[in-house]
């Protein structure tokens, strides 16, 4: 059960979009699809906000922008009075090896991941005194070392750290604040990414699946879920954490994955 406003960050797609039909589903009062530049695919979310029963709220800002979030806050304070979910999902890089980044990359993806989670839970505070739940959405490149991932990776390392200082720090104002860390899901970012880096996007998922001790892909539905749960009230004593899901994937050791891709290339 989610009481309250809601505001998730990039739900114009993917797991954004599939956790702002999560949190209407739960029950959330006004559910914010936050979006950069993509006003259809945000109005596709909203309409299916809407299906699952919450009012829809379409915001766009940009957050390398400071001004453009903060104005973002002050429409929402106008239009809500408080915000009680946040979950900051958006995120965006240049997948370079380390060495082949610049300062301008690392400060749009410092600015988006790090910057942009304070400011945001900084506004998301400021206008809700009864205390709420967010959530930041992590990734498996803090954990494992993925072809181009190196900054993005270790700017969600920060967010997963800056989570559990924050959960220490508004716990006593009545904020929870949890990181979930997804393995790869099925998105339309993560097709790209795996055409990219294994030039087949269908045969990579076939690996995946046989890979996985689920036997299949995540969907952003799956990590919706544990969104939803970590923003809700039967979550109420998870505080700090980060979450991995990725259906045992990360729990499988490198010497088992040689052998069960092995087998799964007979
Ligand atoms: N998919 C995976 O396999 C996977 C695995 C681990 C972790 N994750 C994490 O899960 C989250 C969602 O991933 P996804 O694959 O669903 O994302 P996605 O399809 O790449 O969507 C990204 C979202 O972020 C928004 N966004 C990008 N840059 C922005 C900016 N500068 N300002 C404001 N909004 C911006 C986009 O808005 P526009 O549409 O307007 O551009 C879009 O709504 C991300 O944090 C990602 O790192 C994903």
């Amino acid at each position: 059960m989610i009481r309250g406003n809601a505001l998730v960050t990039g739900a114009s797609r993917g797991i954004g979009s599939a956790t702002a039909v999560r949190l209407a589903e739960l029950g959330a009062d006004t559910v914010v699809v936050h979006h950069r530049n993509s006003p259809e695919a945000a109005e596709r979310t909203a309409e299916a906000v809407r299906q699952a029963g919450a009012e829809a709220l379409c915001v766009a800002a940009d957050l390398e922008e400071a001004d453009a979030v903060d104005a973002m806050f002050v429409e929402l304070g106008r239009d809500l009075g408080s915000l009680d979910v946040l979950v900051a999902n958006a995120a965006a890089s240049s997948f370079k090896p380390l060495l082949d980044t610049h300062d301008e990359n690392i400060r749009r993806t410092s600015r988006i991941t790090v910057n942009a989670l304070l400011q945001c839970v900084r506004a998301m505070t400021s206008l809700t005194e009864t205390g709420g739940a967010i959530v930041v959405v992590s990734g498996i490149d803090v954990s494992q070392a993925m072809v181009g991932h190196g900054l993005l990776g270790s700017m969600k390392a920060a967010a997963e750290t800056l989570s559990m200082y924050l959960a220490a720090e508004l716990g006593p104002r009545g904020f929870r604040v949890n990181a979930v860390r997804p393995g790869l899901t099925l998105t339309d970012s993560a097709r790209t990414y795996s055409e990219r880096v294994f030039g087949d996007s269908a045969e990579f998922e076939r690996l995946l699946v046989s890979l996985t001790p689920a036997r299949r892909a995540g969907t952003p539905e799956d990590v919706a879920n544990v969104i939803g749960f970590l923003c809700s009230e039967e979550g109420a004593w998870i505080n700090g954490q980060v979450l991995v899901a990725d259906g045992g994937l990360s729990a499988v050791s490198p010497t088992d994955l040689i052998t069960s891709g092995r087998r799964s290339d007979q």
